[in-house]
């Protein structure tokens, strides 16, 4: 049976998300912003935070898929070496809107060695927007590869995997309300 400790209660994350929709907000004073989702994981954080920013605001995803840096059903997630990226980032949905001249936020769940990040980066860059920013839930230092910056952080994390919250292991456990580190999947 897999084992689930509460890392994050859903009382802790609520606090932070307000907390970052109120920077968000302070730094976008009357102006309008995208949110733009990573799919899937950023979908739950991207709905609750864009409840807590008073701006006018619009709704993108984009959709990434990155091989070889999840963990197979068979693979054991504590285990990190078993779940190394290969470094090749695959985009599955593109931007429904152009993206030019606009603020856009880059919503994303985790921040793990930077590889996805610096890869959807680059292509909303080349649309040109007035303003690009990022908010990240959680964040993960000590696995870096590539360098990113990162505007507003919710939770900086141990090298542990975790789940809920939108995170998921093989697709499952995305809808727990709290994160949680996995053990024994
Ligand atoms: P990066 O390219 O290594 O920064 O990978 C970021 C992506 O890996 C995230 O968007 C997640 O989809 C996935 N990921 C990394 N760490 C975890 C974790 O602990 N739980 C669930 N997904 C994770
Ligand atoms: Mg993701």
């Amino acid at each position: 049976m897999p084992d689930l400790k509460v890392l994050l209660s859903r009382e802790q994350i609520a606090q932070r998300v307000g907390e970052l929709g109120q920077e968000i907000a302070r730094d976008f004073h009357g102006q309008s912003i995208i949110f733009l989702g990573v799919l899937k994981g950023a979908a739950i954080f991207l709905s609750d935070l864009a409840r807590r920013v008073p701006l006018d605001a619009t709704f993108d995803f984009i959709g990434v898929s990155s091989y070889g840096n999840r963990p197979t059903p068979t693979e054991n997630p504590a285990g990190h070496a078993a779940w190394d990226s290969s470094g090749e980032v695959r985009l599955t949905k593109d931007v429904d809107q152009a993206l030019t001249g606009q603020n856009v936020v880059l919503v994303e769940d985790i921040l793990d060695t930077g590889l996805t990040l610096n890869y959807i980066k680059k292509i909303v860059m080349a649309h040109q927007p007035k303003a690009f920013r990022i908010a990240a839930l959680l964040d993960k230092p000590s696995r870096r590869k590539l360098p990113i910056d990162v505007q507003y952080v919710g939770f900086t994390i141990p090298d542990a995997y975790v789940v809920g919250y939108g995170l998921d292991y093989a697709e499952k456990y995305r809808n727990l309300p709290d994160i949680c580190v996995i053990e024994n999947p």
